[in-house]
């Protein structure tokens, strides 16, 4: 049973192993956790863990979420290829086929995963994370395995060029120059050249369109080739929308978050505008702003931890208040609303 690390008491044994930020083994499966153990985890930033039942937090069970290895694991092999080792492309197919499958399999998505890793590894866990959520889009579009593969593949590569532009341009924390906006628009052909040179034959065609086209917009305002409408293909379309909810969704340098309500609202104005309708109709009925496990702020300026989600109003989730065990549910609780994800210094502070 997975338990915030906010809730753990001595005595309590962890019945998975507990990894760092790095994918290090912090605490081995079958260790008794001590006040030490609890504090060592927080300090870590560690969230949630899993502890052999039965505890005394029934509503507090969390579900599985996807294994923080495999996408270190997939943020190495992305890391290592763009040092040109000698990684085939096919090592890709194997990354999303076991990230599907643990998305097929029911366990959920959780996005705060992003903040684990310094902003230098941005790219990567970028990547990671727009592949699945254009997973679970194709999914909802009814996508058989063959076209998920592709269309994993695609979004998991489609920053690729990024990797060929100095980094202290990609993460200024000031304004663009014209030359320097230019230089970064150069990323989805640059891209889409390095998987041709290196292409042994294994990429699928729709799967290097993902990389050309995921800055091209519906209503022909994107680039590199200011395509408009049905000529963007579908995948294009689909990573499109979930590079610009998990860019807009997660801190930079240069800017802060936006709420994922309130990027939920401009994706849902913008469709047949900026992106396909029906892509962006898939994409948000699958999108958690709020997944289990997620530390909130709420308007009464209390804290709760979100343990249960509410598909028919996403924003109106079943939450624990911290530290009292209190359960409030905000689809009845009307005058409560959550106004904003914890920020990682918040977490640290909490959990300190
Ligand atoms: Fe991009
Ligand atoms: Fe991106």
């Amino acid at each position: 049973m997975k338990l915030p690390t906010t809730h753990l008491s001595p005595g309590m044994k962890l019945a998975k192993p507990v990894y760092g930020n790095c994918g290090e083994l912090l605490l081995n499966r079958g260790v008794v956790l001590t006040e030490q153990y609890i504090k060592a985890l927080r300090r870590n930033n560690v969230l949630v863990v899993d502890v052999e039942g039965p505890v005394p937090y029934d509503e507090m069970e969390v579900k599985e979420e996807l294994s923080v290895q495999l996408r270190i694991e997939t943020m190495r092999k992305l890391y290592s290829f763009t040092k040109k080792a000698d990684i085939p492309l096919s090592a890709f197919m194997e990354s999303v086929e076991a990230l599907l499958e643990e998305i097929i399999s029911g366990k959920t998505v959780v996005d705060y995963l992003v903040d684990l890793c310094s902003s230098d590894l941005y790219t990567f866990t970028h990547s990671v994370d727009v592949c699945v959520l254009s997973l679970l889009c194709g999914i909802k579009l009814g996508y058989n395995q063959k076209n998920l593969l592709a269309l994993g593949v695609g979004a998991l590569l489609h920053d690729l060029g990024k990797t060929l532009i100095d980094p202290a341009i990609l993460n200024k924390p000031g304004k663009l120059t014209q030359e320097e906006f230019e230089l970064i628009m150069t990323h989805p052909l640059r891209g889409w050249k390095l998987v041709g040179e290196k292409n042994e034959g294994g990429l699928h065609p729709r799967s290097k369109n993902v990389i050309l086209n995921h800055h091209e917009r519906y209503d022909g305002s994107g680039y590199p080739r200011k395509l408009k409408g049905h000529q963007i293909d579908q995948f294009s379309a689909i990573c499109a929308v979930a590079d610009v909810y998990n860019a807009m969704t997660t801190d930079r340098v240069y800017r802060k978050a936006c709420p994922p309500p309130e990027v939920y609202e401009m994706l849902l104005c913008s469709g047949n505008v900026k992106f396909e309708k029906n892509v962006v109709k898939a994409f948000l009925s699958c999108v958690k702003p709020y997944p289990v496990g997620t530390l909130v702020k709420l308007s009464n300026g209390k804290i709760a931890c979100v343990i249960s989600e509410n598909p028919s109003l996403p924003f109106r989730p079943k939450v624990q208040l911290l530290p009292s065990g209190k359960i409030l549910d905000l689809e009845r609780e009307l005058s409560i609303v959550i106004k904003a994800p914890l920020s990682p210094e918040e977490r640290r502070d909490l959990l300190s």
